[in-house]
């Protein structure tokens, strides 16, 4: 399976045509990697103009009365492959617990699409894993990323070791269907190594998915 790296843009950037730029530029640099998979997640207001494959977060139901709220089919019609859920920034502050996450992650596969969960203790995974289950949905297109609290948005990751002592109890709970991956303050530096010696299948990368030349070679150095 190709290795997933998946640029989460945040709150970022602020204007159109900002991002129209990033876009070029991470297109440009990545047009001819093929054995890598590439999961861009812009805010929702580029989504329509951009196109792009990935989503930042996604709504529990499909239409209804729920002002704001962005549903896992309006998503899908847009074209949209993966959806991000359960990030920290999240869980902080708009108080998403395990319960509101797990609706998400239901709803978004029972629409085709494949969720990203962000754990960052394997507790975190019961709720889903068990739903998954009483839905009977394929826990092979869930994606799970492993991002330590401590190293989102620090610049300090997590050791090696660490990462991959999570990685397994991860995989032990989810088996090996399930691809993991790594986020916390990757960059072209570390990226390598989560990969190479803790074994994930992919990253999670945010502030260095800002920075079009940092996250081209960050895809670079994994492919
Ligand atoms: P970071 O963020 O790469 O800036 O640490 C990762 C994330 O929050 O997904």
């Amino acid at each position: 399976m190709k290795p997933l790296i998946v640029a989460n843009w945040k709150c970022n950037p602020t204007t159109l045509e900002k991002a129209k730029a990033l876009l070029n530029s991470i297109k440009k640099g990545v047009k001819n990697i093929k054995n890598i998979e590439v999961v861009i997640c812009p805010p929702f207001i580029y989504l329509p103009i951009l196109k792009t494959n990935g989503a930042q977060d996604v709504f529990c139901e499909n239409a209804g009365a729920y002002t704001g709220q962005v549903s896992p089919l309006m998503l899908k019609n847009m074209g949209v492959e993966y959806v991000i859920a359960g990030h920290s920034e999240r869980r902080k502050y708009q108080k998403e617990t395990d319960e509101i996450i797990a609706k998400k992650i239901i709803a978004a596969l029972k629409n085709g699409l494949k969720p990203i969960l962000c754990v960052d203790k394997i507790s975190q995974l019961n709720f889903v894993v068990k739903e998954i289950d009483n839905w009977k949905l394929k826990i092979e297109n869930l994606v799970i990323a492993y991002e330590p609290l401590f190293a989102i948005g620090t610049g300090k990751a997590c050791s090696l070791e660490k990462a991959k002592e999570m990685r397994l109890a991860i995989k032990n709970k989810v088996g090996a269907q399930t691809r993991i991956l790594y986020g916390g303050s990757v960059n072209s530096r570390n990226a390598k190594e989560f990969i190479s010696k803790a074994g994930f299948q992919g990253l999670l990368v945010g502030g260095a998915s800002l920075n079009p030349k940092e996250f081209i070679d960050i895809i670079k150095i994994v492919c």
